[in-house]
């Protein structure tokens, strides 16, 4: 994936250590001032494939250098689902903690939209060009499609001409999985920047007569870039598993190659979460504190050491019983907004990112810990040393923001001429059996000058 672009990366991550001229907090931000905000110091490097440079102890690292995230506009409140089912807002706050959830109301709203505003924004954030991403996991349970994945239409859409992308199914843990997977690719040496997206519109999917699911989710999408950096830090430890022998308790049965789509499926609804929830319960409770203890002890540190827990968040129950009781970690360390979302997901714990970094909660030196559950059954923890600048955002110069909505039509042009292009190959009047041999797509225009930058 990296071998034919080496000589287009420009960038350098890494600490200053006060040195340079820097701010007191040790870093440097690409000239953008003393508190250094948003991201490391990006340094021009001619001649070098400088990210990949080694840092003192010659180690590479995974870093988080960006991050966004968006929701539907639409909001149902637990009084609309009053409207809906036979329940009460009283019930779902009290068995559930959650109040309202963002929807995709908007039929031109899909996962594949929300995870593409939410990729601008990290990139924004970074503020990496997307020609520089190397690889594209998106996380979802409600793609776009069975195929093509998710991911390669983000990569269509943000102008990401030399990544890869594939998208990863691991129900609400698969945002961890999908970092793991990310820090996997940057440490062996196959990429530089990767993508990571979380992203939902599980409202399509779910029973709107079924109260006991229908309550439960909402819609939404979180991404961030990981880099590759010599700054220790960064994805630390992850921890993975799975119990498959727990499939049923959580599962859209049909219109995958169990049960293709037909009109007994769709009449039967089983297209449709279906989900054992007190089963779900006891397995998120346990493995949430298991799977954040030994990702604790892999990273060699102790509840005590915890700045900040980031759970999937699908019922505050869940969230007291396994994070607040048995692991005892405070509820100020504990970062809680499914209130406001619902369970999105594996879109969950990027959103929480976010919104914590945006309240002040994540500071560079910080320990943090994802930790999902989800159907598989599945779930997976990491721990992060946060190593990037997370002050006030600053506004971008018209420049950048003009740079950027250019490069994203330039995209959204790139993917025309090249459907137009597939078009003209379909209708051109070539008999393979007399030998007519079609040359090969030309690059684009805009594929040509991504090159450049
Ligand atoms: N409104 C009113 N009553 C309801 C509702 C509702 N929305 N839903 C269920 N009830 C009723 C039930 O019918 C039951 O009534 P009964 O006693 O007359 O039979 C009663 O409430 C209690 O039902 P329980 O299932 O025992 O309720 P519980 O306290 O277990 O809460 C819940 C249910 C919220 C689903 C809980 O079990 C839970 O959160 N489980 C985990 C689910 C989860 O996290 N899933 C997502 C996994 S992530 C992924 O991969 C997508």
């Amino acid at each position: 994936m990296t071998e034919n672009r080496t000589e287009n990366r420009d960038t350098k991550f890494e600490y200053s250590n006060g040195q340079n001229g820097t701010g007191a907090n040790g870093y440097s931000a690409n000239g953008h001032g003393q508190n250094g905000h948003s991201r490391l110091l990006m340094e021009a490097a001619p001649g070098v494939d400088p990210v990949a440079e080694p840092g003192d102890d010659g180690k590479r690292y995974a870093q988080i250098i960006g991050w966004g995230y968006h929701v539907p506009a639409k909001v149902i409140t637990n009084k609309d689902l009053e409207q809906i089912v036979d329940t009460t807002d009283e019930w779902i706050r009290s068995r559930t903690g959650i109040e309202e959830r963002h929807v995709a109301a908007d039929p031109k709203e899909t996962t594949a939209t929300l995870g593409i505003a939410a990729a601008r924004k990290a990139l924004e954030v970074a503020d990496v060009h997307p020609s520089k991403i190397d690889l594209i996991i998106c996380s979802t349970s409600s793609p776009e499609h069975i195929f093509p994945a998710t991911a390669s239409l983000v990569q269509d859409a943000i102008g990401a001409v030399n990544a890869g992308a594939f998208d990863l199914s691991a129900a609400c843990s698969g945002f961890v999985y999908a970092l793991s997977m990310a820090r996997g690719h940057i440490l062996a040496g196959d990429a530089e920047y990767v993508l990571v997206l979380g992203a939902e519109t599980l409202s399509r999917i779910v029973d709107w007569t079924d109260r006991n699911t229908c309550v439960l989710f909402g819609d939404g999408a979180g991404a961030v870039l990981v880099a590759a950096s010599n700054v220790p830090g960064g994805i630390m430890a992850v921890e993975l598993g799975s119990d498959g022998s727990g499939a049923n308790s959580l599962t859209v049965p049909a219109g995958g190659s169990a049960q293709p789509a037909s009109l007994e499926t769709v009449s039967s609804g089983s297209h449709y979460i279906k989900m054992d929830g007190k089963a779900v319960f006891r397995f998120a409770t346990r493995v949430m504190a298991q799977a954040t203890t030994r990702v604790l002890q892999r990273s060699g540190l102790t509840t005590n050491d915890v700045d900040l827990i980031v759970p999937h968040q699908a019922n505050i129950r869940i969230i007291q019983n396994s994070v607040l009781t048995q692991l005892k970690i405070p509820p100020e360390k504990v970062w809680i907004n499914l209130q406001r979302y619902g369970n999105t997901s594996t879109a969950s714990i990027p959103i929480a990112l976010c919104e914590a970094i945006e309240a002040g909660k994540v500071k560079p030196g910080n320990n943090l810990v994802f930790v999902g559950f989800g159907g598989g059954l599945t779930w997976a923890a990491c721990t992060v040393k946060w190593s990037v600048p997370v002050g006030g955002k600053e506004t971008a110069s018209w420049w950048k923001n003009y740079r950027r909505q250019a490069t994203y039509q330039a995209a959204a042009a790139r993917s025309m001429w090249r459907r137009a292009v597939r078009w003209v190959y379909e209708v051109w009047p070539t008999d393979p059996h007399e030998g007519g041999v079609r040359q090969p797509e030309p690059a684009t225009p805009s594929q040509e000058s991504s090159q450049q930058n």
